[in-house]
């Protein structure tokens, strides 16, 4: 194999998320989550996600399709009602679903990187205040040991939460996602409460596991694409990425926090308080960053609009893979840690050929486009641990329903076939070849 700058360890694998493939909604014990009451009107043609990929009755196959693709590791996220439906009790049938689900990955040499909390909040934590309310810390902290008890004797990958600015900012201001709430006002003590519970989730998991693990946390990140390599270019977009310009769901809120210890004040709101910092800044030992698109172009600070026909997905987000460069590298020089881009895809509207296949050169495409700039960042020596692909496979992607697809799988949500499509042959190969070819 010719060399390539992606350390032989490098991660290469997929991401999913519970409410987004399991379905079971019911099953083995599982009691709903915020995501499973989605009314008709909220959620685009009244579509659910009680059944979705049906992952919970097929996962053997679908670890089986993870082989066949050539993946090393897999990200995926554990429903908090599954293991605990209600106050206080811990259901082992959901337990022995993870447990099997990590058995069988290892058996097929795929490494498995645990996200705890992947927007799912439980009906009864929703209830008791959700994320409105300061006692989901301990909530948190005591889920999280019940996982790490169940899952780090074998898993040695962790991440807190997905995306803290986006659950927050679609589900509790916009109304976009589940509890479809418009309560700007809570701003500043959803975030704490979050931040809080990150930090007891952090501490938890390093005094229960049962090997020495990787903790980290995956946000949602972009950043400003410099016009030009000026150095005067860069600095621009690099304070734009990492300090005025990146809007409240936007990088400094959440990451200068929970990652550096420096608290953060925006718009005359708190993210945090000094008083708080040594409790919320825990040690990580890495940072995962999920990046589809650049802040140039999006609808929070920035005037810049895309010139007419700029390539875009199926929900409207402009491609352009210099975010990938430029977010690693403005991330890591001002925090410093090991990166692991824990989601990154393309959705389209792919469909299944007369052939019988999946034909989906804008993503084999796409692949490649992002993953050329992240082999920039790997070749100035940036420390990066892993890609994991957005998704393994078609699922619900939230209020958007069924509609826009991620997979490397195609999923045909009537019947539940999977069929591996054409952009995974050419990402096996990337795997195979360590990325040397990019
Ligand atoms: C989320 C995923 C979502 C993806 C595409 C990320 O914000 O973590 O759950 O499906 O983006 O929208």
């Amino acid at each position: 194999m010719r060399d390539s700058s992606f350390s032989k360890a490098f991660l290469w694998g997929a991401a999913a998320a519970s409410a987004q493939i399991e379905g079971g909604w019911k099953d083995g014990g599982r009691t709903p989550s915020i995501w499973d009451m989605a009314t008709k009107k909220q959620v685009k043609h009244g579509e659910t996600c009680h059944t979705a990929c049906d992952h919970f009755h097929r996962w053997k196959e679908d670890v089986a399709l993870m082989k066949e693709m050539g993946l090393k590791s897999y990200r995926f996220s554990i429903s908090w009602s599954r293991v605990i439906p209600e106050e206080g009790k811990v259901n082992p049938e959901g337990l022995k679903f993870y447990s099997d689900l990590v058995d069988e990955l290892i058996a097929n040499g795929i490494e498995p990187l645990v996200t705890i909390f992947h927007w799912d909040l439980p009906m009864w934590v929703y209830k008791k205040g959700g994320w409105l309310s300061e006692s989901i810390v301990p909530l948190f902290r005591e889920y999280t040991k019940v996982v790490v008890e169940a899952l780090s004797d074998r898993v040695k990958w962790w991440m807190t939460i997905n995306e803290p600015g986006c659950f927050i900012m679609n589900g509790y201001m916009q109304g976009a996602h589940a509890p479809f709430k418009h309560d700007y006002l809570a701003l500043s003590k959803l975030t704490r409460n979050c931040m809080l519970a990150h930090a007891a989730s952090v501490k938890a998991i390093r005094q229960y596991a049962k090997q020495p693990v990787k903790v980290g946390i995956a946000f949602s990140t972009g950043a400003w694409i410099p016009e030009n390599e000026t150095p005067a270019e860069i600095e621009k977009a690099r304070r734009l990425s990492m300090e005025e310009g990146s809007g409240l769901i936007g990088n400094r809120w959440w990451m200068d926090p929970m990652l550096a210890g420096k608290p953060v004040r925006a718009y005359g709101i708190y993210a945090s308080h000094e008083k708080d910092m040594a409790e919320i800044a825990q040690p990580l030992d890495f940072i995962g960053l999920n990046i589809y698109t650049s802040y140039n172009y999006a609808d929070w600070g920035s005037n810049q609009r895309p010139a007419p026909g700029t390539p875009r997905n199926a929900l409207g987000w402009v491609i352009d893979e210099r975010c990938m460069y430029w977010n690693v590298r403005f991330v890591y020089e001002r925090y410093k840690l090991p990166i692991m881009i824990t989601e990154n895809g393309l959705a389209a509207h792919d469909m299944v050929s007369l052939d019988g296949k999946v034909h989906d050169p804008k993503r084999a495409d796409f692949i490649k486009r992002y993953l050329g700039q992240l082999k920039r960042a790997a070749n100035e020596g940036i420390p990066l641990l892993g890609y994991q692909h957005w998704s393994v496979m078609d699922n619900f992607e939230w209020a958007e329903g069924y509609d826009p697809r991620f997979g490397l799988v195609y999923v045909d949500f009537t019947t539940g076939k999977r069929i591996i499509k054409d952009s995974a042959w050419d990402y096996k190969h990337i795997i195979e070849t360590n990325g040397a070819e990019l």
